[in-house]
């Protein structure tokens, strides 16, 4: 297997393929669990994820899946261990290594992202439990004058001090710096999303070049450019994907392999029919796909609902998003393909 970070982020950004973010950690796959009735025991989070693992789309559509830290140590009921089964199938494991965004001092409503002390041995320990790319979620909260230049720089900051951790030990860094689009304070239209995410990504890339992190050795997962949730604005897919290209553009140079969204509270259509319009719109300088948490999930779990019965019901609704997905990262999804396959 080769190891460079450059064909680690090739490989993940594949024609056609994306990756899937499974790495909720404890309290938020609870938060899921909710949704369905079910008990979040190690044995549950075993077996919702050992259905997705184990589905016909891991071959097909998805070049890595992000792993909570009890995950990658997990194995499977008959005892292969989760980090096999996902590379069998093709796909690279990968590990959440930030220890989550917490309330950041003297800065009101802001979070700042923590897991940076100890975070060099906890690399080398992951990349013998099989990992090869890593990732850090910082939150960007927007809320009248917020978010600070304070919370900006801090979690750009820190976002570059996690990559280039990453890259000393081999192992590729998705830079996640996330502008919340959900939430009740999410009241901010299109236009402010697209400020703070140019502000944001541009802060990033100057902190980026500051720590030597290689960009060709990593992978952006950004947000797209979208009205807040409680905006009680509504925004074409035309209009998302065109503002969202020409923040891209403006902020993101092509030595970057590839642009990974997260979907961000997005429904799935809606995640599936931005990133097809996006990929439809001609030459980019980079790859453009997905790696969905909820918009690769919700359904499969919803049909799952927590019964081994319906283990195979589970699988063919992830296998049926993965594979609208995979048709958007090359431009070609449409309602006809959604609603065949449904
Ligand atoms: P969502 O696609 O549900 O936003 O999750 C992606 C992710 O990995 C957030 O860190």
């Amino acid at each position: 297997m080769t190891e460079r970070l450059e064909d680690i982020a090739n490989k993940m950004v594949a024609e056609g393929k994306g990756i899937l973010a499974a790495d909720e950690s404890t309290g938020t796959i609870k938060k899921r669990f909710d949704t369905i009735s079910l008990t979040s025991t190690e044995e549950s989070r075993r077996d919702y994820r050992e259905m997705l693992f184990r589905a016909d789309a891991m071959k097909d559509y998805i070049s890595g899946v992000i792993l909570f830290d009890e995950t990658l140590r997990q194995a499977a009921r008959d005892g292969t261990p989760f980090s096999k089964i996902i590379q069998d199938a093709g796909a690279v494991p990968g590990i959440k290594v930030d220890q989550g965004a917490k309330d950041m001092a003297l800065s009101p409503g802001e979070k700042v992202t923590e897991g940076l002390t100890g975070l060099r041995g906890r690399l080398k320990e992951y990349y013998e439990l099989g990992a090869r790319f890593a990732k850090w979620r910082a939150v960007i909260t927007i809320d009248g004058p917020l978010p600070s230049w304070n919370c900006v720089k801090a979690n750009a900051h820190a976002l570059a001090r996690y990559a280039a951790l990453c890259q000393e030990n081999g192992i590729l860094p998705i830079v996640e710096p996330e502008v919340l689009m959900d939430g009740e304070r999410a009241k901010h239209d299109i236009d402010r999303c697209y400020e703070v995410t140019e502000w944001t990504l541009k802060t990033v890339f100057t902190e980026l070049y500051d720590a030597n992190v290689m960009l060709e050795g990593m992978i952006l997962k950004p947000n797209m450019i979208v009205p807040g949730d409680h905006s009680g604005q509504k925004a074409s897919v035309e209009e998302v994907a065109e503002k969202t290209l020409r923040c891209l553009k403006s902020c993101v140079p092509p030595a970057v392999p590839g642009i990974a969204f997260l979907s961000g509270g997005q429904s799935d259509e809606q995640a599936t029919a931005h990133l097809s319009a996006m990929n439809a719109m001609g030459q980019l300088p980079w790859k453009l796909t997905y790696s969905y948490g909820r918009a690769l999930q919700t359904a499969a779990l919803n049909a799952w609902g927590g019964k081994m019965e319906n283990e195979a019901a589970g699988q063919r609704a992830f296998n049926h998003r993965a594979r609208m997905n995979s048709l958007a990262a090359t431009g070609r999804w449409s309602e006809t393909e959604e609603k065949k396959a449904a």
